[in-house]
């Protein structure tokens, strides 16, 4: 069985709630942490909340470093879905974070260049508390199914699966959604000291069932979460913990 810390939630705003109190207990704790940050539908109810803290003076983000999950590849930064722009227009924006202090992989150039000097960058630093989302496939960051966990930063192929996941931010056009990303990989997500994995909604039902089921399997990238050795909370709404 896993060892992972389970919380079940009633709704989307409850999980929200929850993440945010262990990022808050985090910054009171230690104001210039070290954050894995992600993108994706799941996580914007969490930064709503630590922007309403952070305007309400209560948190301050002035001396927390950030570090994404994974960026697009073939779209500009500036491209109204990069992630760049992402994180930019729900979080960094609202808040009184250092620019400087975000990093985000890049994705334009070279892959190849751009995922070594990433995984350069992290190999410096050590994550306090690395986020994540989880796709339907069961994928982290974008560690498709199959993925070798023992991988650091890399650029991927993205499966048929989350290129249709993700058309819906791309006008439900499969052809404009990018077909390559760069991400971290697992074994530069499982470095982080303390991990929180959010999932809301039946159409994560089924990975969740796998992770929690303490069953290691490659096909199911999340599942490696049960061979980290620090904390980990799993942290989903009642529809996402429908088949535990
Ligand atoms: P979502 O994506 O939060 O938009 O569901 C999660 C993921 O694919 O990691």
């Amino acid at each position: 069985m896993s060892k992972i810390e389970l919380i079940i939630t009633d709704n989307y705003d409850e999980m929200s709630q929850k993440a945010s109190e262990i990022f808050i207990d985090l910054l009171k704790r230690k104001p210039n942490a070290v954050l894995g940050l992600a993108t994706g539908s799941t996580p914007i109810g969490l930064y709503k909340k630590l922007i309403e803290k952070t305007k309400k003076k209560e948190i301050s983000f002035k001396e927390v470093i950030t570090y994404n999950l994974d960026e697009y590849c073939d779209i500009p930064k500036n491209h109204e879905q990069s992630y760049f722009t992402f994180m930019n227009e729900n979080f960094f924006k609202h808040i009184d974070i250092k620019k400087i202090n975000t990093h985000i992989p890049n994705g334009e150039g070279n892959s190849k260049f751009n995922a070594e000097n990433y995984e350069n960058d992290l190999q410096k630093i050590k994550i306090d508390l690395q986020l994540l989302g989880i796709g339907s496939n069961g994928h982290i960051g974008f560690n498709e199914p199959g993925t070798d966990f023992d991988i650091g930063v890399h650029e991927v192929q993205l499966t048929e699966n989350t290129i249709k996941d993700n058309a819906r931010f791309f006008n439900n056009d499969i052809n404009k959604v990018p077909k390559k990303a760069i991400t971290m990989g697992i074994r530069n997500i499982l470095e982080a000291d303390t991990i929180i994995l959010l999932a809301s909604g039946a159409n994560k039902a089924k990975a969740i069932k796998s992770v929690m089921s303490g069953v290691i399997d490659k096909n199911v990238p999340a599942s490696a979460l049960n061979k980290h050795k620090g904390k980990v909370f799993v942290i989903v709404d009642k529809e996402a913990a429908s088949q535990i």
